[in-house]
């Protein structure tokens, strides 16, 4: 049987889709309070992570390890970095990785992680090409993009940090759980996707820019998630 995990890392990011699904347990690990239910027919266990890499990567753990996750999806918010994107506009993960990993004085790259065969983890093509599907009919004036997501430790709110991390990475926005979420999944061997709608442009306006327009940027990346479980 399938069953999705959904994770998001506030309460702004998974409070509509709680709203909307049908709960029939709340289990609470590691301070973590995990739904479970279903949503469009579908089995889900819904959970906000709090903010950052280690809570994100420990709430992946729990969702496979525990409630045997045959998927995750995260939905979000991010801050945009590709100049196309404006702020509610959506990126679709192709792949994720850490741009705060930082092994340089090794003479590593930055963003590679030592002694692991990739720092760069794929999302599931099935998950993404569903998750743009089901964008192009809940979303009419925000733009959706496939891209790379880079994750950080790090809420971006300058533009040199920006253009680093556009033209270290090619990162199309920058948010602090993705690449956790995509890494725990690639080592457990399970298919994921991230889909954030954007706040904020990451530049000198981020932080007024994340607190107008994280509720409206939350909605338009719960759409597709809701839109897509139809057709997992
Ligand atoms: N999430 C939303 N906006 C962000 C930003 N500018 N940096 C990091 N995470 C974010």
């Amino acid at each position: 049987m399938k069953v999705i995990g959904i994770i998001g890392p506030m309460e702004e990011e998974i409070q509509i889709l709680k709203e909307e699904m049908t709960i029939h347990e709340i289990k609470n690990i590691a301070n973590m309070e995990f739904y479970i239910g279903c949503l469009e027919n579908q089995a889900i266990v819904l959970v906000r992570c709090g903010i950052g890499k280690v809570n994100a990567a420990i709430c992946t753990q729990i969702l496979i390890s525990e409630f045997k996750v045959t998927a995750v999806i995260n939905t979000g918010v991010a801050g945009a970095i590709h100049q196309d994107l404006n702020i509610l506009d959506v990126v679709i993960s192709t792949d994720v990785l850490q741009h705060d990993f930082d092994v340089t004085g090794f003479g590593h790259p930055l963003g590679v992680i030592p002694r692991m065969e990739t720092s760069i983890f794929s999302a599931s093509e099935e998950l993404l090409n569903k998750a743009y599907y089901a964008s192009e009919k809940v979303l009419n004036n925000s733009k959706v993009i496939k891209g790379r997501i880079v994750s950080g430790d790090v809420f971006v709110s300058s533009p040199q940090l920006k253009d680093k991390l556009w033209n270290s990475f090619k990162g199309y926005c920058t948010e602090m759980e993705g690449a956790a979420i995509g890494h725990t999944a690639y080592v457990n061997n399970i298919p994921f996707v991230i889909i954030r709608a954007m706040s904020d442009k990451a530049d000198g306006s981020a932080h007024e820019n994340f607190n107008e327009f994280v509720n409206e940027a939350a909605n338009n990346s719960k759409e597709i998630v809701k839109n897509m479980l139809k057709q997992i």
